[in-house]
């Protein structure tokens, strides 16, 4: 049986891991600057994630959301203490397309509306709901289409205040990722994210914050639109939850009242992601890995801006993007093969770094030696061909 072929592969077998580090099968060894698409939060195959993990398998590993699970609560209040909304409520999930899923269809239950505002170059999933609010229509099938979906352009606040103006009563929620991911790197401005908490307080609406990618501690603070002094109703997470288990979650703010039967999954919540989630969030808080992803990103940043070459380098924490001109098209891919470092991209031009957030200032270092020597080399390259 073959594949079903929807991944453009890089040609490379990863076998081992540890850290801020991968191996291939010949033994190769490889700098994450990507986490496997933001996913590696405390370092992959982290020795206290991994003996939580197996120590849990050893006991139960599944048992469906009819019983009590104790392990659920005990990530709850853990997860509640260091995200900072011990108030809110969780109900867990399996990955964060389902997290943006219940979300959306939660805010609809509670004020019985339609509409949802999603922004330009936004990503949330591609389940059906989360496709749709999705703005890139090539992901989208036709029976996704709706039009309960309204796009607007992202951080533009006249264009959002006309919006709720005209339909303010028809808006069921606004969705939005504090740092955008996929889209580029794009970050809210604080101004932007205050003003759909006051709309939606104004007029009922239910305030999403898309906290997949940006979310876990990645932008130097738990979720990043507490950059901007906000509370949302309902934060989605995934990616970092887990460090590679999959599992994901919402966070539910005390005025969404629950109603047996109004969501569910089979999976969501089983006592081994609960394990896996759990020893996430221990590490996160011993090693202080919030502030570590906040001080090493500022570095990161402020070391990036100084190469020549790289244009508009942005982000928060270690979620960082920086455009590359036509001219080093291919940075990315001497990066990987010649430099052996994996970064991630946005298209068109775009190189985004989501590594681990224990990755430390020695690796930065390496990082940054590579990458200047990557770019040398494509620069040299190009004066040869040029003669
Ligand atoms: C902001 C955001 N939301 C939702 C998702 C969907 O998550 P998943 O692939 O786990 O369904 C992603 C995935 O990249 C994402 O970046």
């Amino acid at each position: 049986m073959n594949l079903f072929d929807v991944y453009p592969l890089n040609n490379i077998a990863i076998t081992k891991a540890n850290g801020s580090y991968v191996w291939d099968a010949n033994d190769i060894q490889y700098l994450d600057m990507y986490g496997g698409h933001a996913v590696i939060s405390i370092g992959h195959t982290h020795p206290h994630w991994v003996k939580r993990i197996e120590d849990q398998l050893e006991k139960i590993a599944f048992y469906s959301n009819s019983v009590v699970i104790p392990i659920q609560k005990e990530l709850a209040s853990k997860l509640g203490a260091l995200s900072g909304k011990p108030d809110y409520s969780l109900f867990l999930c399996n990955s964060g397309a389902e997290a943006n899923e219940n979300a959306l269809k939660l805010a609809s239950f509670h004020n019985g509306r339609k509409k949802i505002i999603a922004f330009s170059k936004s990503f949330h999933g591609r389940t059906s709901l989360a496709v749709s609010a999705t703005d890139n229509p090539s992901i989208v099938a036709p029976v996704n289409e709706t039009d309960n979906v309204i796009f607007l352009p992202f951080n533009d606040e006249a264009a959002l205040k006309d919006c709720f103006a005209k339909h303010g009563s028809e808006i069921s929620s606004v969705i939005i990722e504090g740092i955008q991911g996929v889209g580029g790197i794009n970050i809210a401005t604080a101004s932007f994210l205050q003003l759909i908490r006051t709309l939606c307080d104004e007029s009922g609406a239910v305030f999403i914050a898309d906290s997949v990618q940006c979310g876990y501690g990645r932008s130097g603070k738990f979720f990043s639109h507490d950059h901007a002094g906000v509370n949302a109703d309902i934060y989605t997470m995934a990616k970092g939850m887990g460090n590679g288990f999959p599992v994901a979650g919402i966070l539910i703010a005390p005025g969404i009242q629950p109603k047996h039967g109004m969501l569910g999954t089979t999976f969501g919540g089983n006592q081994l992601a609960c394990a896996a989630a759990l020893a996430v969030l221990e590490v996160i808080e011993k090693e202080d890995l919030i502030n570590n992803a906040k001080e090493n990103g500022e570095y990161l940043v402020e070391q990036l801006k100084q190469i020549d070459g790289l244009k508009n380098v942005r982000g928060m924490g270690l979620m960082i993007g920086f455009d590359v001109p036509e001219e080093l098209k291919n940075l990315k891919k001497k990066l990987l093969f010649d430099f052996k470092i994996f970064t991630g991209e946005a298209k068109p031009n775009v190189i985004r770094l989501l590594p681990s957030l224990a990755l430390t200032k020695q690796q930065i270092d390496d990082f940054l030696l590579s990458l200047k020597g990557a770019i040398e080399e494509i620069v040299d390259e190009q004066k040869e061909l040029a003669l």
